[in-house]
């Protein structure tokens, strides 16, 4: 009995070491102690710990050197921060040579851009500055039990696991790159947006070109509700079960997304919400988008039906698709309403200089 356990226990152990390790693979770099403590002590002292703009000593949950915003939002010169040698992306910062694909929360406070305003972007609570006008997601269904109280993650948040007991937790360290075609669990999905599809730039678009950059997931036509609350409650937690990045936005945004009978958009046109996974025609004024042999545009981009291995520097009216970070920034941007250029601006150019990208007959 004894002889007959050791030799099921030894097998064990190696399998348990080599399935620990498999879970700890390439895309973290770096030494644990870079980002963990394991006592919050060295040498009888506390260790330096990151929260929201400033440094601390007290211990961190997960054994961790930070919180979300500690590692994120440092505030810093760099649109990447060096956290303890680490390249970590900045979601809070002053660049001035630009912002990763997301956008920058420092527009909302003003400490980038023109002006401190709560209207460019997500108020998420964790940066102590709450929306002051709106009550709740715009478009969004009743009952709403997160009002304004957007968060990173969980389930009054965007990334990771969106239950109410969810969050980022055991994603990191088997974050998947790259191409994400399966996209069931945060950690294979875009950018820990569990249920979203798609190609990520390897530096957040640090640098980016029309050869360089994210690529979206879009499908030809919005998610419909037809009373299945499952386009969004899934058992495991709200998703898109579309895949699709604007579907996404959708399950906070419902209205804006969903074609439904009470509220929603209708497609297709005349359309009574500007449509998001509907198909850029293949004709009329479509037919030029961005002029010439249609190069993908940075301003106002598309979503692609099939995601491709690599980015593509050119959009294809009649197949790739409006989606709503065509016109919006997910996290904030230097606009109101979190627009991807000034569609408030007085000067005609300027507001339609985003739209006339797909609209070229509008100039
Ligand atoms: C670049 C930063 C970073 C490094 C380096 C790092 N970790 Fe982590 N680790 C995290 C973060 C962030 C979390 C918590 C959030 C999460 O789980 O996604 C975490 C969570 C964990 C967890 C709990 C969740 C899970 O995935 O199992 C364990 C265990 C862990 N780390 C072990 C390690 C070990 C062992 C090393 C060294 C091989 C290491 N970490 C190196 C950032 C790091
Ligand atoms: C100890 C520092 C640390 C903490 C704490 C931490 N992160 Fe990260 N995070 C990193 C690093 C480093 C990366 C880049 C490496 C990578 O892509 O996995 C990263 C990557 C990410 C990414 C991009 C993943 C991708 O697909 O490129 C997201 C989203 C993210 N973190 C969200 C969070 C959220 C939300 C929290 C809090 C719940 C958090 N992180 C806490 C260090 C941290
Ligand atoms: C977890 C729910 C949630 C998701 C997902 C979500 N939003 Fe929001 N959104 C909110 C809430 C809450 C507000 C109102 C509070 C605020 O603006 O801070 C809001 C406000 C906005 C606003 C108005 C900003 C203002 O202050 O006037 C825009 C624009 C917006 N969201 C676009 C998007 C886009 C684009 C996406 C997808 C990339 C998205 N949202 C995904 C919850 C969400
Ligand atoms: C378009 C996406 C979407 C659809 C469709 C949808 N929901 Fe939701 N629902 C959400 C999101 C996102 C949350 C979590 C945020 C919140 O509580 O506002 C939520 C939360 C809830 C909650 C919890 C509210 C609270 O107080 O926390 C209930 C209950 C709910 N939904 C019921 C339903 C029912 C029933 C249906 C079908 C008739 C439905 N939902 C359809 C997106 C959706
Ligand atoms: C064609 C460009 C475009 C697309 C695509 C688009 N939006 Fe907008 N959105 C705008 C503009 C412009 C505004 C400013 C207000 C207005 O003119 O309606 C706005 C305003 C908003 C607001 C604020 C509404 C309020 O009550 O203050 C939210 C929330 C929002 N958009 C979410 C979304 C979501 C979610 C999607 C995708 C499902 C999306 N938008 C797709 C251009 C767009
Ligand atoms: C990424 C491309 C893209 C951008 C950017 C864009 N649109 Fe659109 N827009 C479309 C497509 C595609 C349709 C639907 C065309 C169709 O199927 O008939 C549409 C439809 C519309 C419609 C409704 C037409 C109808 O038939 O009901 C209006 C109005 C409109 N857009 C205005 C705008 C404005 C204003 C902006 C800038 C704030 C804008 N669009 C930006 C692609 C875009």
């Amino acid at each position: 009995m004894i002889r007959l356990k050791r030799y099921i226990f030894l097998p064990v152990v190696i399998l348990v070491i080599a399935l620990f390790s498999a879970e700890l693979p390439a895309v973290i770099t770096g030494q644990c102690s870079d980002c963990h403590t394991m006592h919050n002590s060295q040498n009888g002292a506390a260790m330096v710990s990151y929260v929201f703009g400033s440094e601390t000593t007290d211990a961190k949950e997960y054994l961790l050197v930070g919180t979300c915003l500690g590692c994120h939002a440092q505030g810093g010169a760099s649109m990447v921060a060096n956290v303890n040698g680490i390249d970590t992306p900045q979601v809070y910062h002053t660049d001035a040579t630009g912002d990763l694909a997301g956008g920058n929360f420092a527009y909302i406070l003003g400490t980038k851009g023109s002006g401190a305003s709560d209207a460019k972007g997500h108020n998420v609570v964790d940066f102590g500055n709450t929306e002051d006008t709106l009550l709740s997601p715009p478009g969004h269904h009743e009952p709403d039990g997160i009002g304004i109280n957007i968060t990173c993650a969980g389930i009054a948040g965007c990334h990771g696991v969106r239950t109410s007991s969810g969050g980022i937790y055991g994603n990191h360290h088997r974050n998947e790159d790259g191409k994400l075609t399966t996209a069931d669990q945060a950690y294979n999905s875009y950018r820990f947006l569990t249920g979203v599809k798609g190609l990520e730039d390897s530096d957040w678009e640090k640098t980016k070109s029309v050869s360089d950059h994210n690529e979206y997931f879009g499908a030809t036509s919005p998610m419909t509700f037809s009373s299945n609350c499952n386009i969004c409650h899934n058992p495991q937690g709200i998703r898109p079960s579309n895949n699709t990045i604007s579907g996404f936005c959708g399950t906070c945004h419902r209205y804006f997304h969903v074609s439904d009978q009470v509220n929603g958009i209708s497609s297709p046109s005349p359309f009574t919400r500007h449509p998001t996974d509907v198909i850029l025609p293949g004709s009329g004024e479509y037919a030029s988008y961005n002029g010439g042999s249609n190069p993908y545009s940075l301003v106002a981009p598309v979503a692609r039906t099939t995601i491709p291995d690599v980015p593509g520097d050119t959009v294809a009216p009649g197949t790739d698709v409006v989606m709503c970070l065509s016109c919006h920034t997910a996290h904030a941007s230097d606009n109101s309403d979190m627009m991807r250029w000034d569609y408030k601006s007085t000067t005609l150019a300027t507001a339609i200089s985003g739209c006339n990208v797909c609209h070229t007959a509008k100039n």
